[in-house]
């Protein structure tokens, strides 16, 4: 079966090509980073307009790239929720229409269930069950996965997202927007040792995080302390230690607690490179496997859409949705998901 994905829940528009029986056969991005970064943040309204734009140029391509044409695609998966509304309605409606014309089923994927799978678009991926650390923009949370559909949330954070910390503490040292990449890379330059900021419930006893209060820390040794590049990169080394080291913990206690040895870890904190030496270090010593997607999926993309969708459509060929009228849900919690084959 060949799925043609769409993500378009923030400020990527993402389409890609995935076949159950060959793997990923192709797939195309185009980010509205630049766009917005004029702005220090997305626009919504801007957002939506792009993803316009973008979404059927880089729908031909992927059918170039895997030298297929429409008549070729026998199913349509895209982002429903969580997200932008007016971003998600493009990516919907462009995506039920052109399989109305096409005659063939869709499906709704919830965001972050591509993002939990898309390590499984890898080589050698894990077999369920598995504990899952997903860490993006908006989210911070250490599920137990036992299946498609099966996401037992183990711990969540109580305020701000570890993306968020990174984009928070960006804005506060005066980096670019996506914050995330650009603390990491300023961090490259920082010294151990200087600073020394806390580590929120590391010792909660649970596996509940909190980063607002690092944040704030930040911001007071931002401004009891010089804003030369060096002290900012000091800082800016500190902060990435703090919370690389809070999530590695977390993530070696519901490893423990649940009994399992396989970690994968997504979303777009996934990509940074001090998370990934530490968990490989800690799994390592305690003889745990730890999957990563490759750093290009850790962020929003098309492949984790038509993934999660393919599995899904798959499961589902009695009773799916055939009759095209669609809603988004920019507000959905990824434990109301049920498996496949109960839908
Ligand atoms: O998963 P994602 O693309 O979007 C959401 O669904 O939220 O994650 C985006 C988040 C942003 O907060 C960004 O700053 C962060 O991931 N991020 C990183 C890195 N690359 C992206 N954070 C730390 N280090 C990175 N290398
Ligand atoms: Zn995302």
């Amino acid at each position: 079966m060949i799925v043609l994905g769409f993500e378009s829940s923030c400020d990527e528009t993402g389409i890609a090509l995935y076949d159950t029986e060959k793997g990923l056969l192709a797939h195309a991005l185009h980010s509205q980073i630049e766009m917005h970064s004029e702005y220090g943040g997305v626009v919504p309204e801007l957002a939506s307009r792009d993803h316009i734009r973008r979404a059927l140029p880089l729908t031909q391509k992927v059918l170039d790239q895997a030298n297929l044409s429409l008549k070729d695609i026998d199913g349509i998966a895209y982002t429903q929720g969580p997200g932008l509304s007016g971003a998600l309605l493009v990516g919907t409606s462009i995506a039920e229409a052109l399989a109305f014309t096409l005659n063939i089923p869709t499906i709704g994927v919830h965001h972050l269930e591509g993002h939990l799978l898309a390590p499984l678009l890898e080589e050698n991926p894990p077999a369920f069950p598995f504990v899952a650390l997903l860490v993006s923009g908006g989210h911070t949370q250490l599920m137990k996965v036992t299946g498609i559909g099966e996401y037992k949330l183990l711990g969540d954070t109580l305020d701000d997202a570890a993306g968020e910390a990174f984009d928070k503490t960006a804005k506060l040292l005066g980096l670019d927007y996506p914050g995330g990449p650009a603390v990491a890379k300023l961090a490259a330059q920082g010294e151990k040792g200087r600073f020394k900021l806390p580590r929120p419930m590391l010792n909660s006893g649970d596996l509940n995080f909190s980063f607002s209060g690092l944040k704030t820390a930040v911001l007071t040794l931002a401004n009891n302390n010089d804003s030369d590049l060096q002290t900012k990169a000091d800082i800016a080394y500190e902060f990435q230690e703090a919370v690389t080291e809070i999530l590695t913990v977390k993530c070696m206690s519901a490893l423990r607690e649940t009994g399992l040895d396989q970690l994968i870890v997504s979303g777009g904190v996934g990509a940074n490179k001090r998370l990934r030496e530490q968990l490989n270090f800690a799994t390592k010593r305690k003889l745990c496997h730890v999957h990563y997607p490759r750093l290009e999926f850790c962020t929003d993309n098309g492949a984790m859409i038509g993934f999660a969708g393919a599995l899904r459509l798959e499961a589902m060929t009695q009773n799916m949705n055939n009759n095209h009228s669609f809603t988004v849900r920019p507000r959905w919690d990824l434990a109301e998901l049920q498996t496949p084959s109960a839908n």
